[in-house]
């Protein structure tokens, strides 16, 4: 049987009999009528059940209802301006599908640490359902920014041959006579992707072993990595702003009643869906740095406390370009005017959050971009097909990639990435 009716849709029902099938949080009997805190996984309500509406044995069933007990609840849908979904339903009958012993998430307190213990569990709460409804809609708008833009998505492998952003962070797997390393971006595949689809992107889950323990680090993440032959660093910050408003005006006309639930203040996100950007180059933001007193000399890499100094220095995202070429990978276009420099861009996210993209301009130059692999240390052998990018038919192009999970820290205020996705992988936390 496939359900009908859901808590989402009650508006379109009322005054009208409905089944809702769902689980009981929490029940309240007070003598002749229970409230049962009721949710569907589409949403929350309160079920009145009375004394004189119920059966007689509903009403005992109804008064001993453990949490987390699953009920179909058949009742009447009437309006209820105090309610937070603004109905409430008044119970005919009350069957109970399965009753649940000692749910260890009770409505007090918990620490952290037990809650990600019972993620599995915890995920039915309201504020986490709320986040990753959020989420959900967050990937919805990257998805419809890219397919209505003419790009083509196109899914890179997650195991690979040889590294992206740095050895230091790779995770290492065997593979049969070889060793794989799972993918921490999808950016070179994306290249080759782009000079056969013109504009192609990637969103799929990569891996970094970043054994920090940060508020911003997972070691499993959610990135969106768009690729477009014939652009330069210009038009990839004009992409990835849009793709930001896009979001942020997707949350805000979509995730009302989470973000209310999430107590998260919008101007920020109003000023971001809006307004241009700023822009910075690096360069500058050292300054703005060194200006707040911390010890950072030019040709430093950013740390989580600089991209929190540099974006609270702005009321809405920041693009800071061109970073020192020594700090950077080996793929990126090296700047014209001055060697030192390459031709990328980070998006600082506002109110302290940090980097939530990074991306730039390829170089496109076959013997620069050898030198430069050469340079690294890197093994020529194994980026021989990234280089026959270079070799038939070399093109600028340039593409960038957000952080899913660190863009839904951000939309939501949420004081650390743990939080952003179902089942989170930390350094320390491989279950549930
Ligand atoms: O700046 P990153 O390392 O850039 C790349 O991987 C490029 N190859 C992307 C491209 O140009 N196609 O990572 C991009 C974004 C960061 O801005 C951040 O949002 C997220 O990925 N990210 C992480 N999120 C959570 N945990 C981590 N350990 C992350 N590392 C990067
Ligand atoms: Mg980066």
């Amino acid at each position: 049987m496939l359900q009908k009716t859901y808590i989402r849709h009650l508006k379109d029902f009322i005054g009208k009999c409905v089944v809702l099938s769902g689980w009981a949080m929490r029940v309240r009997a007070s003598g002749k009528v229970c409230f049962i805190q009721f949710r569907d996984g589409t949403g929350f309500v309160q079920v009145v059940a009375g004394i004189t509406d119920v059966p007689s044995d509903d009403f005992e069933t109804i008064k001993h209802l453990t949490q987390e007990s699953s009920i179909r609840v058949h009742g009447k849908v009437v309006e209820s301006p105090k309610a937070p979904c603004g109905f409430e339903i008044v119970a005919s009958h009350v069957e109970l599908v399965s009753k649940t012993e000692n749910y260890p998430i009770s409505p007090k307190e918990h620490g952290t640490d037990f809650l990600m213990d019972w993620r599995h569990l915890w995920i039915r709460s309201p504020r986490e359902h709320a986040i990753l409804t959020v989420r959900h809609h967050i990937a919805q708008a990257i998805r419809e920014y890219f397919d209505s833009r003419d790009f083509t998505l196109v899914d890179a492998p997650i195991f690979t041959p040889n590294e992206c952003e740095g050895s230091s962070t790779l995770f290492a797997t065997p593979y049969f006579d070889e060793t794989a390393y799972l993918s921490q971006s999808g950016q070179l595949y994306m290249e080759a992707a782009c000079a056969a689809f013109g504009r192609a992107y990637c969103f799929g889950p990569t891996f970094r072993a970043e054994n920090s323990n940060t508020r911003r680090h997972l070691t499993e993440f959610w990135m969106v990595e768009p690729e477009v032959a014939y652009m330069d660093l210009e038009g990839d910050i004009e992409l990835a702003e849009g793709l930001v408003q896009s979001i942020a005006k997707h949350v805000l006309d979509k995730c009302t009643s989470e973000l209310r639930l999430l107590d998260r203040d919008t101007k920020a996100l109003e000023i971001t869906a809006n307004e241009p950007f700023a822009r910075i180059s690096y360069t500058d933001a050292v300054k703005i740095i060194q200006a707040s007193g911390a010890p950072f000399q030019w040709g430093d890499d950013f740390g989580g406390p600089d991209e929190t100094i540099v974006g609270n220095h702005f009321n809405r995202p920041v693009v800071v370009y061109d970073y020192p070429a020594e700090i950077k990978p080996f793929y990126m276009k090296r700047s014209a005017e001055n060697p030192k420099l390459v031709r990328n861009m980070d998006i600082l996210a506002p109110e302290g959050f940090g980097e939530i993209i990074g991306g730039g301009q390829r170089e496109e130059d076959l013997a620069v971009l050898e030198a430069a692999i050469q340079k690294q240390g890197l093994s020529p052998e194994v980026y021989s097909w990234y280089l026959d990018v270079r070799r038939y038919g070399s093109v600028p192009h340039a593409g960038f990639g957000l952080g899913l999970e660190r863009t839904v820290a951000w939309i939501c205020n949420l004081p650390h990435v743990r939080e952003t996705g179902a089942f989170p992988r930390l350094p320390h936390r491989l279950k549930p």
